[in-house]
């Protein structure tokens, strides 16, 4: 039967060419015959088929003499159905038009590409394009790196069409790379993400996003890797302990004041991944176990000061596998501050207690150990006959100023207040002042006997703005 057509064919060509021959001025009319016997169709004849893998389709073409010929040029020869892609002929035998079905039973992703039906003078096409949903190679999930190091996160991510790559860190995107921002420590790789010089801000999650788009369709997927990055022991608390020391930082070291039969607390906070083992040295000798406390990623060192030997240098040492970190301390025998010479009553009202203790403005130039604070401790006199002795009770910490009185706010009405007061430098705490009893007033009616101050009066409504101890400028 193909031959028979074959040979049909080349007679249908031969009677043309001669029609062509003799009609040469009706070109037009001949042409149209032409393009009747010749013309190729398939069926259904859309440009594109997206399809899926594992995805089946039919096309059939239409015309004399058609091969089919695949994406990658080889011609489709083969009949048998049991072929995943083979061709079946639905060609009658009463018409000049063969019927070549091309048939995919499952489409593979290799089948992507032109697949064309090819006649003796032309050829039709379609693009079969297989989608590809991405998928990502396989990586690991968390990355260790040291800090200062240059780290690459693998993101190689397949798919068709080609996927866009994103990228994210904590839930972030970070912004894209390009010749303007070469300073940029992220550089997006075709299959990964490069960052230079890692710091310890860098760990965290990194979220590739891969997004497949296209006008037929969408799809992302994502993959995250968490980055752990490792960095030497820091110490955190060289400026925290100007409370009760000062702070070289020229020479490193944190001069601690104190005096004879007192304690003094060195502090060593530090910061470090792999968590810092931390230790203590005295005279180049590990400083015994029962002084010193830790707490995460806090130390401390209690030393008391038995003798003028302790008054000595001390050191914390931060250590972990990448390096370590050294806090020098010196502790100085300093001058312990004097209590307040005065715990005076300059008024009450129904919720406030108006004291004067004498402040001083402190000149630290002139004198290190100058009082810089004084410390109010209040309590009710039912809580101290009820508690027998000074528990639970309220501690305030002012500053010291010149020429102001100390108003304590919040009080109950008609209650009668233990107050004693201390005075703070640069070694700590005071002895105490002799603790003195005040009673508030009742709320109403105010009783004329006992009329406060005017100032108090006054300054009672700042009992609402703020709880403790107020200042109160003596006028
Ligand atoms: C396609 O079919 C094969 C075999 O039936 C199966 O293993 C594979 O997962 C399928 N692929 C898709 C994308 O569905
Ligand atoms: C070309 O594609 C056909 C069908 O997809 C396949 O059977 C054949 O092996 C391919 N040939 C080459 C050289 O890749
Ligand atoms: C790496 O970062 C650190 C801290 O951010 C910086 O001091 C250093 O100069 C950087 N090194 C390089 C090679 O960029
Ligand atoms: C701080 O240390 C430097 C260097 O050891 C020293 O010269 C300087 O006097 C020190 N400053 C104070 C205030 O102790
Ligand atoms: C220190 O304590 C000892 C005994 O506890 C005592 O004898 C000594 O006087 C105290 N020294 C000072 C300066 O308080
Ligand atoms: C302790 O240090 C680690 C890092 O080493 C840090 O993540 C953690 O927040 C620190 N903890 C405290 C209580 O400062
Ligand atoms: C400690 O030193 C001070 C001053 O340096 C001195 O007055 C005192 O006697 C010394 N005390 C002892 C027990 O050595
Ligand atoms: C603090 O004391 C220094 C030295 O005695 C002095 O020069 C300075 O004027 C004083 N400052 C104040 C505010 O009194
Ligand atoms: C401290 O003062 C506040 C406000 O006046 C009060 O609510 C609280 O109970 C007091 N605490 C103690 C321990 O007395
Ligand atoms: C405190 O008051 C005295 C006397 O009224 C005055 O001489 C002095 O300048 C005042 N000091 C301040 C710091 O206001
Ligand atoms: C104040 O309290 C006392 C006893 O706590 C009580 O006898 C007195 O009546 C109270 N005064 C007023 C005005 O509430
Ligand atoms: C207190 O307030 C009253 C009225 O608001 C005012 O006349 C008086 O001068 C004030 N007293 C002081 C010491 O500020």
């Amino acid at each position: 039967m193909h031959s028979k057509k074959h040979i049909i064919n080349i007679f249908v060509i031969f009677i043309y060419a001669i029609i062509g021959l003799s009609n040469a001025e009706e070109g037009e009319e001949s042409e149209e015959l032409q393009r009747k016997v010749e013309e190729l169709s398939l069926v259904p004849d859309d440009k594109v088929f997206i399809h899926s893998v594992n995805d089946s389709r039919m096309v059939t073409c239409i015309g004399n003499d058609v091969k089919w010929r695949s994406a990658n040029g080889s011609y489709v020869d083969t009949y048998n159905q049991m072929e995943r892609i083979h061709v079946e002929d639905f060609s009658s035998p009463f018409s000049d038009n063969q019927q070549l079905r091309l048939i995919f039973k499952e489409i593979y992703e290799m089948d992507h590409g032109d697949w064309s039906c090819v006649g003796i003078y032309e050829e039709k096409s379609f693009t079969l394009f297989v989608y590809v949903p991405v998928e990502f190679v396989p990586v690991q999930q968390s990355i260790t790196v040291n800090e200062l190091q240059n780290v690459k996160l693998s993101c190689e991510a397949l798919g068709r069409p080609a996927p866009e790559i994103s990228w994210m860190f904590n839930g972030i995107r970070i912004a894209d790379t390009d010749e303007s921002t070469s300073e940029s420590r992220h550089i997006q790789l075709s299959d990964g993400l490069y960052i230079k010089n890692v710091t310890r801000k860098d760990a965290g999650d990194y979220t590739c996003k891969a997004f497949q788009l296209s006008s037929k369709l969408s799809y992302f997927k994502d993959q995250t890797i968490q980055l752990d990055v490792k960095f030497k022991p820091e110490i955190l608390n060289t400026q925290r302990t100007l409370s009760n020391g000062l702070y070289n930082s020229s020479s490193g070291i944190t001069t601690k004041y104190t005096f004879l039969n007192a304690s003094v607390i060195l502090t060593c906070e530090v910061n470090g991944d792999p968590q810092p083992k931390i230790l203590w040295y005295h005279r180049g000798k590990l400083v015994h176990k029962s002084n010193i406390e830790h707490k995460n990623n806090l130390s401390t060192l209690k030393i008391h000061i038995h003798s003028n030997k302790s008054f000595d240098d001390y050191k914390c040492v931060a250590k972990n596998d990448l390096g370590d970190a050294v806090s020098l301390f010196t502790v100085k025998p300093g001058i312990r501050p004097e209590p307040p010479t005065k715990l005076k009553l300059i008024g009450t009202g129904d919720q406030v207690i108006d004291l004067d203790i004498g402040a001083k403005q402190p000149n630290l130039t002139a004198d290190i150990f100058a009082i810089t604070k004084y410390r109010f401790e209040v309590m009710s006199k039912d809580d101290y006959d009820y508690e027998g002795d000074w528990k639970n009770y309220n501690i305030t910490d002012v500053e010291a100023r010149s020429n102001v009185t100390y108003l304590i706010t919040q009080l109950a009405p008609n209650t009668t207040y233990l107050v004693r007061v201390a005075s703070i430098n640069l070694v700590g705490l005071s002895e105490r002042t002799e603790m003195q009893e005040f009673t508030t007033l009742a709320e109403a009616p105010r009783k004329t006997q006992n009329e406060p101050d005017s100032a108090v009066q006054n300054f009672s409504g700042f009992g609402l703005v703020m709880l403790g101890v107020l200042l109160n400028l003596m006028y």
